[in-house]
């Protein structure tokens, strides 16, 4: 049976990928197109509803982003939101203008109609609003069902054609009763019955890859990460032991992280498949000697890891599936511009052209991170790695500023255990974003017993962020950061001082390389 889908059609607007989120958190699949897709494209996808999202631009502009007026009589409900309410508006006749005084952040909207969108929301409620052009006059046939003071159509509908729009943003957490509005236009109005759940995607996705694979022999690149561990335990489930995981431990792990990632995947853990862990720690370190420069770093770190990887891929010989872990964000991101460099990443994109294989096995690549975990939970795999935090490719090479050496691994190991450990006992660990130590570059001067010290100064780094694009410098409980100030002097040899990053990005990136 075809799964229900619900498409959002994106016209450039910064929260496309959370209304696909969203409408999953409704049990719905949903899939993001750019407004670019053709209508054949829709209609072969039989959704159940179409989201317009909001965009940049005004409708005003020749070359702002418009669909087709044949969408609105497919008879496929439409929902747009802020420019997608705009575009819908215009094109049906209406009249979009610039609002007198543009509308940023939480409003108050007064629902003035009964609308099957609003159903059992509160008459006046808070919405997030951020918009120049307001629609001043719906197109006929349409009823205005909410208002604020500046907006005469801060929504509207018409349901004979099952078309709505809202000015607002449903899907921002910020809009207090979003998640019941977008709720009722997937159930109520696209008639959807909720199909998407993880259980059912871990058991056919399973299904689909045995019979996929057949016979055949697959290889994985298992990096730890929740990503690589979830798609590694799919297809173990799916082909066992025609399955093998190379792990390259780089010696730039977090303390015990090599064996604790051994200790689930290798011979004494409870999947089936085979698993080979290869120690590159002194090539790595040998790579690394007298490297100052970031970027530089970066480069040999992630070109280390494809000959790594060769070598073993050249023991295990030719194989028929190279599994990828790649996500949901990953491919929608891949269909936009190119953006400066800030960084370059390291993944594991070089490895297809170093392995004898004939394809590339993504199973991951239709699910959101949240999704990706909850699969992980569903798969039995640890909850210390399904939670795992987001731990940078190269590893604490990008922690230790300047030349990396095993001696200030190992300094940069031990302070942000202790670091992590007493995050963890305050009760902190869940609600960052991002937390870790990195070892600067500086050495200064300090007293221990009646001595003078000469050396270095720890950073510790704690983010809050939803998006890891901009974050937050967490405030951190001073008793929690005096608490583990304490602990780094007098527990790691080496360190004198210890600093707390302040610091948001921007200005900063989360990482210090
Ligand atoms: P920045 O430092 O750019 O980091 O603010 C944003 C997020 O990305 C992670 N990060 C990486 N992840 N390979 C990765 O897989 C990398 O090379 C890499 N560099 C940074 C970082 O930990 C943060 O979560």
């Amino acid at each position: 049976m075809k799964k229900e889908t619900v498409i959002v059609l994106d016209f450039g607007g910064q929260y496309n990928q959370l209304i696909a989120r969203r409408v999953r958190e409704c049990n719905v699949y949903c899939e993001v197109k750019p407004y670019t897709v053709s209508l054949d494209e829709i209609k072969d996808l039989e959704p159940k509803g179409i989201i317009f999202t909001g965009g940049p631009n005004s409708v005003y502009d020749e070359t702002s982003p418009r669909y087709e007026k044949e969408i609105f009589e497919l008879g496929i409900p439409i929902l747009g939101i802020c420019y997608g309410a705009q575009v819908i508006a215009h094109t049906l006749g209406g009249v979009v203008k610039t609002a007198p005084v543009s509308e940023y952040g939480y409003t108050e909207v007064e629902i003035n109609a009964a609308d099957v969108i609003f159903e059992g929301v509160s008459e006046k409620t808070v919405c997030w609003m951020s918009h120049t052009d307001y629609i001043e006059t719906a197109p006929e046939g349409f009823k205005v069902t909410a208002r604020t003071s500046v907006c005469p159509v801060a929504a509207m509908a018409c349901p004979e054609r099952n078309l709505y729009a809202t000015q607002f943003h449903p899907e921002v957490m910020h809009t207090a009763e979003g998640m019941k509005m977008l709720s009722n236009f997937v159930y109520k109005v696209c008639g959807c019955c909720g199909d998407w759940k993880m259980d059912s995607f871990v058991e056919t996705t399973i299904q689909n890859l045995r019979k996929r694979i057949g016979e055949g022999k697959v290889l994985c690149a298992l990096s730890g990460g929740v990503d690589s561990s979830v798609a590694a335990v799919l297809l173990s489930k799916a082909v066992g032991r025609q399955l093998t995981c190379v792990f390259v431990d780089h010696g730039l792990l977090r303390k015990n992280e090599g064996d604790e990632v051994e200790a689930v995947f290798g011979s004494n853990g409870s999947y089936e498949l085979n698993f080979i862990r290869v120690n590159a720690q002194q090539r790595y370190y040998d790579k690394l000697k007298g490297v100052t420069e970031p970027e530089e770093k970066r480069k040999i770190i992630g070109a280390e890891f494809i000959r790594v990887f060769e070598e073993e891929a050249k023991k295990i010989g030719a194989v028929d599936y190279l599994v990828q872990g790649t996500i949901y964000p990953d491919v929608i991101e891949s269909g936009l511009g190119k953006s400066a460099v800030i960084k370059s990443h390291h993944n594991v994109g070089g490895l297809p052209d170093v392995v004898d294989f004939k394809e590339i096995i993504e199973p991951l690549r239709m699910l959101f991170k949240d999704e990706v975990r909850k699969a992980g939970l569903e798969l039995g795999i640890p909850e210390h790695l399904v939670f795992r935090q987001p731990f940078p490719g190269p590893g604490l090479g990008i922690r230790i500023i300047g030349e990396v050496t095993e001696e200030k691994v190992k300094i940069v190991q031990e302070a942000d255990f202790i670091y992590r450990e007493e995050i963890a006992k305050a009760g902190l660990d869940k609600s960052l974003g991002q937390y870790f130590a990195a070892l600067t570059n500086m050495r200064s001067v300090g007293v221990m017993g009646d001595f003078r010290t000469y050396d270095y100064a720890v950073a510790l780094r704690a983010v809050n962020t939803s998006d890891f694009m901009t974050a937050d410098a967490a405030q951190l409980p001073w008793e929690v950061l005096n608490k583990v100030t304490n602990r780094i002097v007098n527990e790691v040899n080496g360190v004198n001082r210890v600093v707390y990053d302040c610091t948001g990005k921007p200005p900063g990136t989360i990482e210090f390389e």
